[in-house]
């Protein structure tokens, strides 16, 4: 099977469960309900939840019985962009081709439908997969959900990126650092922790989960790589959001840093060493390369 291909049926399966896992629009608060189905049905690649279903395959689960808890992840990210969108952060008024939440609707409700898809991947996390058995995986599979989207991994790469914004005129090994240490929490912790999740609820044991955590880690990097890339080249239309906001107001990218040129580089290399992890967890031909090649190529 083609990526694409792979990709669309992936998305298709996703899909159907996060339309459950969300409660209906007629459902009281009604308007906290349109505006989560808003944020979360507003297209996505879904990328997160479809890493964790194609890893617990890789790592011998069964990826239908994980999607639900894959769906939290969906939900916590959603949470990430509306926050990541409000006027007090990025200030972006364009999001997977449509308005932001709090265009569409009011900063308000925005920073609660935040807090509300946040709460909830948690809760379907802390429930799913039901049933006794899976007790200690679930648990597990929570507790390191949380940690990557906290103080420690997301959130405090969040709070970096906004302390870094504008302040480019640092000595260039510290700016170095501080952009790696940026990207690895902001956006590498929840990558990292949706192909760890997979490892755990299929039941992997130490080694083999930490080898899926470094492949996930590395793939988080290589993922906002491509996304410093795609703001300073691709068009509001290719993205859904809009495109050259990273210099224009001084955020510390790949792109901003080191040129067009070499970020180019550096993912290149990246994606050279996540398609030999790839291969060492799945075997030759598997999805998750291919899943590779579609993060560090993409246009969207
Ligand atoms: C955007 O994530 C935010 C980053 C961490 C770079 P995605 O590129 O996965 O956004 P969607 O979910 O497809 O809209
Ligand atoms: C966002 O990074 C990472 C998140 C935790 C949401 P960016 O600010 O570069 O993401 P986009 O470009 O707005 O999607
Ligand atoms: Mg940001
Ligand atoms: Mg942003
Ligand atoms: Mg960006």
């Amino acid at each position: 099977m083609n990526v694409a291909a792979l990709l669309t049926e992936e998305r298709t399966a996703v899909e159907s469960v996060l339309e459950w896992v969300l409660p209906p629009e007629t459902a009281w608060p009604v308007r906290l309900h349109t505006a989560m189905r808003y944020a979360v049905f507003g297209g996505g690649k879904r990328i997160r939840p479809i890493l964790a279903r194609l890893a617990c395959q890789a790592a011998g689960g069964n990826a239908d019985e994980i999607t639900p808890a894959a769906c939290g992840l969906e939900l916590i990210h959603t949470y990430s962009l509306i926050h990541d969108d409000l006027p007090a952060l990025d200030d972006d008024v364009l999001r997977r081709g449509r308005a932001t939440v709090h265009v569409a609707f009011d900063e308000a409700t925005a920073i609660l439908t935040g807090d509300a898809l946040l709460t909830l991947g948690l809760e379907v996390l802390a429930t799913h997969p039901e049933g006794e058995r899976w007790a200690g995986r679930r648990a597990r599979a929570t507790a390191l959900v949380a940690a990557a989207a906290g103080p420690a991994g997301m959130v405090g790469g969040q709070v970096e990126d906004l302390a870094a914004t504008g302040a480019l005129d640092a000595p260039a090994g510290e700016l170095a650092q501080r952009l790696e240490r940026i990207h690895r929490h902001k956006t590498g912790d929840l990558l990292r922790a949706s192909v760890e999740l997979g490892a755990v609820l299929a039941g992997a044991g130490p080694e083999t989960e930490q080898a899926f955590a470094a492949f996930g880690a590395d793939l988080g990097m290589a993922f906002q790589v491509a996304d410093d890339i795609l703001d300073a080249t691709a068009t509001a239309k290719e993205l859904g959001k809009s495109p050259g906001k990273d210099e224009a107001v001084g955020k510390l990218t790949f792109v901003t840093l080191y040129g067009l040129e070499r970020a180019r580089t550096i993912l290149d290399d990246l994606e050279a060493r996540l398609g030999d992890r790839a291969r060492q967890l799945e075997g030759p031909g598997g999805p998750l390369a291919d899943l590779v090649h579609f993060v560090c190529r993409r246009r969207s």
